[in-house]
């Protein structure tokens, strides 16, 4: 008898034990407590601890597995643990029914739960003792809360909040996890300000030149739309595609012809030697003429950190783009787009924010009048690192935000992994602290709209987590 449906660890206990004990599966009922007790008035408690072993792999299926809704789920999954138990290779026989169903019903699972992931929508319930406090209504078609509230543990840490479903509900609460009963959809506010962020997100990223509308709903399945703010606006979206298509092809890259002269505006101004640099105009005028490496050879111009010179987050980025080199200013193309909305959404002001690159010229490739970005070497990266450490010696900034593999290199040095220090604060060599993310142009080229959201969400979780640590 199993008190909670889904619920994995009483599954194991039992399953451990009747395993343990030689009980075949034909010999095994298994019920819901709400199925009432037991008709045959003989039930056993289990004690056994088991010593029987199974392969991790399967205990990780059988995990996410028993979430199903198939109400025979705790009995087909025992049935196969008793058969891996006498054959080890049973997980490899993909003709097998058992193995074929165990396979399709973890598919499931998975999708449910990359769903979960990407579609709730926290809804703000107010602020007590300086604690913000968020709610969402989801329906998942499985089981599957247990499965993917660590996800939400782990991104939204600094809140309080609650995830309300039909069977059960997970809640955060002085950084303390506990599960209690299903509730209703009118529990959770119907709309609030972060929703009006979600369709200005939408919007932004919604590349009208992808459009395929088989995949969208496929991956955005509309039994999920009634919940997602951002919903309402994909027809008036898709009816736009195409005059957004032709304007994106006249504003995407600009016809600076790298091959001759006339789009260099550089303008000459006083010479400075490097070593002489003492101030942030300095550095910004120094860095323009730089000949360390030969990229800035085809560039507009250098272009220089930006921000005030006491700020205490430093924000670097990989090296300016297209739009960045003719302005000469970081972040202001479409990837800077994207980090502003993020910025606003995590509560950051960019205004106080030191925003700056690995690399100060634009390196790109020309292909007729346009001029593709290229990723900067490791050892341009190492090159221009002089003026990044200037930058940070000039601002002293307490916590640095590295976006993307090429700033961590040019702040660390080292050429780490993004997902290796991500979602942790890492105190830096020579002082101040580090926070290492992804890059904002990184979710501009997710074609798949569920995962970009849900990537955008730790971009944005990440961000908050240098606000609070900044403060
Ligand atoms: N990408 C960057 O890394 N930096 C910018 O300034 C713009 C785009």
């Amino acid at each position: 008898m199993l008190a909670e449906a889904g619920d994995f660890a009483e599954w194991r206990r039992a399953a451990r034990g009747l395993l343990a004990d030689g009980v075949a599966p034909q010999h095994v009922s298994w019920r819901g407590s709400e199925e009432g007790a037991s008709l045959f008035g003989d039930d056993r408690t289990i004690a056994s601890g088991g010593a029987v072993s199974l392969s991790r792999e399967l205990l990780q299926i059988a995990e996410r597995v028993i979430c199903h809704r198939d109400a025979d789920v705790p009995a087909r999954l025992y049935r196969i643990i008793w058969r891996a138990a006498r054959d080890r290779q049973l997980l490899a026989r993909t003709t097998d029914a058992d193995v074929d169903w165990l396979r399709g019903a973890d598919k499931a699972i998975r999708r449910d739960v990359h769903k979960m992931h990407a579609f709730v929508r926290f809804r703000r319930l107010g602020e007590d003792a300086g604690r913000e406090s968020f709610a969402a209504w989801f329906e998942p078609t499985h089981r599957i809360l247990r499965l993917t509230a660590p996800f939400f543990q782990r991104r939204f840490y600094g809140m309080d909040w609650a995830i309300v479903t039909p069977d059960a509900r997970a809640i955060w609460r002085d950084e303390t996890l506990t599960y209690g009963p299903g509730g209703t959809r009118d529990e959770v506010p119907d709309s609030d300000v972060v929703e009006d962020q979600w369709r200005t997100y939408y919007g932004a990223i919604f590349n009208p030149a992808r459009v395929k509308v088989a995949a969208m709903r496929a991956e955005m399945p509309k039994k999920y739309w009634k919940n997602l703010p951002e919903a309402q606006d994909i027809a008036p979206l898709l009816a736009g595609a195409e005059a957004r298509v032709e304007r994106m092809r006249e504003a995407a890259v600009s016809l600076a012809n790298p091959l001759t002269d006339k789009w260099r505006t550089r303008v000459q101004d006083e010479w400075i030697r490097d070593d002489d640099v003492a101030t942030l105009g300095d550095l910004a005028r120094a860095v323009d003429r730089c000949t360390r490496c030969p990229i800035g050879c085809n560039a507009t111009q250098g272009v220089a950190g930006e921000g005030p010179d006491a700020a205490r987050i430093m924000m670097v980025g990989e090296q300016p783009g297209d739009q960045e080199d003719l302005q000469g200013r970081p972040f202001v193309g479409p990837a800077g787009q994207v980090l502003n909305d993020a910025l606003a959404e995590a509560g950051l002001d960019r205004a106080q924010l030191f925003l700056t690159n690995a690399v100060k010229h634009f390196k790109f490739e020309p292909r007729g009048k346009r001029r593709l970005h290229q990723n900067p070497t490791g050892a341009e990266i190492d090159l221009c690192r002089w003026w990044l450490d200037k930058e940070r010696a000039l601002v002293k900034p307490g916590l640095i935000v590295t976006l993307g593999a090429s700033a961590l290199r040019g702040v660390t040095g080292k050429a780490a992994s993004i997902a290796s220090m991500r979602g942790a604060v890492h105190e830096l060599a020579g002082g101040g602290r580090l926070i290492a993310t992804i890059h904002p142009s990184f979710l501009l080229r997710l074609p798949d709209r569920a995962r970009a959201a849900e990537e955008r969400a730790m971009f944005v979780a990440d961000l908050a987590l240098a606000r609070q640590i900044a403060a």
